[in-house]
């Protein structure tokens, strides 16, 4: 019986995961794997949850037992999980050697793709390893956590955005179940729109620091575009979900969630409250700024609504608003 080559990779994936979630019971795995989960507080309920495993140290433990298991090198390459040595193609390695992985799934729950996470402070590797574009994983088209996520997304009517596998894994453990991951890159137009499947809410919950902030203003901007209510929370600075949910406790890091959620033009005031009250040419800057996000959003109800907050919260005429909102949509035409 003739198979397509995605549903070959597919198969290819779902053996992989297995075989990451089985190499955690292992010896090494308990030693090493399980032990790195257990200090980041995930136990064997959100290890399986999540598909949590772990890849030997070795340079073809999976390639070898998928090979045994009748895949061919081929599908192994094509799946992103073996590569070829540089200057000698004939030889194949593993592409995730010595790091616990997290399992990207579909929104049906397939395998996908994976995550793996270091285990040791060396700066020399990356921190995380992630598969390539597939045919089966286009990355713009797939955000972390959402197979997980959809049901709860959908019956809250919010979707929390964080950065990383983690922070979806701990706010999990916190009882927060509609969230999902951008991992660490600039959201997409095909990212958003699956978000809109569920919700027409996000909360954007990146890390408190610069590179969170510059990507939670940049991430807000394109959820207006695609006509999205957006609110976002500011973390403290070196914290993330994940580290600041473990920090505070999950009641505590729920209450910060619910009295630190501001809509975006409280978020984006909020960023440089201190040089307004200064700088009145500052302030300035922050009003077009302001009127520029505004601007995005595709509804002249919902902007003029906005319009009207910001004129509020910058004690700024609404008529100057209006016309400044009026210059960018001329622009933009
Ligand atoms: P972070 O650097 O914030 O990592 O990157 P993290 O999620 O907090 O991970 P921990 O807590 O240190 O384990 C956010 C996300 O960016 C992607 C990953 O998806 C990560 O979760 N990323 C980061 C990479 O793909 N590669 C990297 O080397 C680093
Ligand atoms: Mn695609
Ligand atoms: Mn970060
Ligand atoms: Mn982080
Ligand atoms: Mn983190």
């Amino acid at each position: 019986q003739a198979q397509s080559e995605r549903e070959s990779l597919l198969i290819a994936l779902g053996f992989a995961r297995d075989f990451f979630v089985k190499n955690l019971q292992t010896e090494e795995g308990k030693s090493i794997g399980l032990s790195y989960f257990k200090e980041r507080g995930f136990g064997p309920a959100i290890i399986e949850k999540f598909d949590l495993g772990y890849a030997l140290n070795g340079w073809d433990h999976l390639l070898n037992a998928a090979k045994k298991a009748g895949f061919t090198e081929d599908i192994l390459l094509k799946a992103g999980l073996i590569l070829q040595k540089e200057g000698d193609p004939d030889r194949k390695y593993d592409r995730f050697r010595n790091r616990v992985t997290f399992t990207i799934h579909n929104i049906s729950g397939k395998p996908i793709g994976f995550g793996a996470r270091i285990l040791t402070k060396d700066k020399n590797q990356p921190k995380y390893i992630n598969s390539p574009e597939t045919a089966v994983y286009h990355k713009s088209d797939v955000l972390y956590g959402m197979y997980q996520a959809k049901k709860a997304i959908r019956d809250q009517d919010n979707c929390y955005l964080v950065e990383g596998y983690t922070d979806v894994i701990s706010l999990h453990l916190s009882g927060i179940e509609n969230v999902v991951a951008s991992s660490g890159t600039s959201l997409t137009d095909g990212q958003i729109k699956l978000i809109k499947r569920f919700t027409n809410q996000v909360t954007v919950l990146y890390d408190g620091d610069s590179a969170g902030i510059k990507a939670s203003l940049r991430g807000i901007d394109l959820l207006l575009e695609g006509g999205l209510n957006v609110k976002a929370v500011v973390f403290p600075e070196g914290e993330d979900p994940d580290s600041y949910s473990r920090k505070v406790g999950s009641k505590a890091f729920q209450e910060y969630l619910n009295s630190q959620s501001q809509d975006f033009i409280g978020f984006k005031i909020g960023l440089y409250q201190d040089e307004i009250k200064r700088d009145p040419i500052r302030k300035a800057e922050v009003i077009r700024e302001v009127v520029q996000s505004i601007g995005k959003i595709p509804d002249p109800i919902v902007r003029s609504v906005y319009a009207k907050e910001a004129s509020g919260l910058l004690d700024i005429e609404e008529e100057i608003v209006h016309a400044e909102l009026n210059k960018g949509l001329l622009k933009s035409q």
